[in-house]
């Protein structure tokens, strides 16, 4: 029997990813998901893919809110009177748009941070003490340097970025608090973008698309009309803001390293980057999407977007040393599965071709 890990907004664009690549190495999982930025189609798409029976104990799924201290009590509990508690925990589930945030702070801090908190409490009760945490690049705010390594200053410059700074420092208290106890992985995604190379799983926003490489996909296939570059006079090398794309597949296998390191050294509480390294601009993105699809991606060129940074790239030294996990896959590779995705799901999960 492989390792039982309960994994929270697992239905969601990175969670459904790492879910597949977990449950093809053999871990069996428990997603408590309350859908409410999420499809349970995500789901029956992760057991057809990995060849699972959804409901079987490799895959099982519970509607619930992590804010529910009831609802987490009974999945430890049954798990553990079960007898298969849960070795770890992966933790997903959140909000993540900026510009929400800033109209809904207290939705943040009560989603992200209260409901994280709640989450630590049950662990905490049952003796479940293993846990990778889904932190941001949006903990550095306006870099200071670039690229990036973990010892930059935490300075975000949003709600969103503060909820998952704050979850970071709430982690590091819990592991001061009992040394040698914790097993934490808190890892700073960069810029999680791309497809599962089959083109039936991805990531399907809600509404308009608030992130560039989801709206340069509906542009592709027809949804949105043109898209806009927000700023052509950032100092960068085409004037557009450069970013760190990270393939969701190479996101996704950096779960399960980190999750492997967790249960096989010591307590710990380790925070890495999990980015590229490498630095790619608007336009390259558009360039290299169009190149993929053969689809022309009308653009305009118009202000910055408030908040912005002109370059935010990981250095992924740190990840590469801890973790023995680096990005293999390309912009062209990510490009291509993102295509293949929305091709096959022009509406998402809602309606598939
Ligand atoms: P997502 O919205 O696709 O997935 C989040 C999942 O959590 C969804 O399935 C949603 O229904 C679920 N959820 C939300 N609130 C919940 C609640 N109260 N109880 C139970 N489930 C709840 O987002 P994603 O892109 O997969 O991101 C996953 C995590 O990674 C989030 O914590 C996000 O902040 C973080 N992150 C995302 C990015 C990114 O650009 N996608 C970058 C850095 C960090
Ligand atoms: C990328 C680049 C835009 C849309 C955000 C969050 C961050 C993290 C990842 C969760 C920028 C430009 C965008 C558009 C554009 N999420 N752009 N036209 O802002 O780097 O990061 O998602 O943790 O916290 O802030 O990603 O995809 O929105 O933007 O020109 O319609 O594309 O200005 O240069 P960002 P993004």
């Amino acid at each position: 029997m492989g390792s039982r890990v309960l994994v929270t907004g697992g239905a969601g664009f990175i969670g459904s990813h790492t879910c597949l690549v977990l449950l093809e190495a053999g871990y069996d999982l428990l997603i408590l998901d309350n859908f409410a930025n999420s499809s349970p189609e995500a789901l029956t798409r992760v057991a057809a893919v990995a060849n699972v029976a959804l409901g079987s104990q490799r895959l099982q799924i519970q509607r619930g809110d992590i804010r529910d201290p009831i609802t987490l009590d009974g999945l430890f509990s049954a798990a553990a009177a079960n007898g298969r508690p849960f070795d770890a925990v992966i933790h997903f589930a959140g909000l993540k748009a900026v510009s929400e945030s800033i109209k809904k702070p207290l939705l943040y801090w009560d989603i992200n941070v209260a409901g994280s908190r709640t989450l630590l409490a049950a662990m905490d009760a049952h003796a479940c003490r293993t846990l990778v945490f889904s932190s941001s690049a949006t903990v550095y705010g306006y870099p200071v340097t670039v690229p990036i390594p973990e010892s930059a200053p935490i300075q975000p410059n949003n709600p969103y970025g503060f909820s998952k700074a704050a979850v970071e420092q709430m982690l590091t208290d819990l592991n001061s608090s009992a040394p040698n106890t914790w097993r934490i992985a808190s890892l700073r995604y960069f810029n999680p973008v791309g497809a599962h190379p089959s083109g039936r799983i991805g990531e399907d926003p809600m509404g308009i698309p608030n992130n560039l490489f989801p709206f340069v996909t509906q542009v592709a296939v027809g949804r949105r009309d043109q898209l806009r570059v927000f700023g052509s006079d950032w100092p960068t090398h085409d004037g557009t803001g450069v970013r760190d794309y990270i393939h969701v597949m190479d996101l996704a296998e950096g779960h399960k390293a980190a999750l492997t390191t967790l249960l096989n050294q010591g307590p710990q509480h380790l925070t890495c980057n999990l980015g590229s390294g490498d630095g790619v601009s608007v336009l390259d993105v558009v360039n290299a999407f169009s190149a993929a699809s053969g689809q022309d991606i009308p653009y305009a060129l118009v202000d910055r977007r408030p908040g912005d940074a002109a370059v935010t790239v990981a250095d992924p030294s740190h990840a590469a040393d801890i973790l023995q996990w680096r990005t293999k896959r390309t912009l062209g590779d990510i490009c291509r599965d993102g295509w293949a995705w929305q091709q096959a799901n022009p509406m998402g999960y809602r309606q598939s071709a």
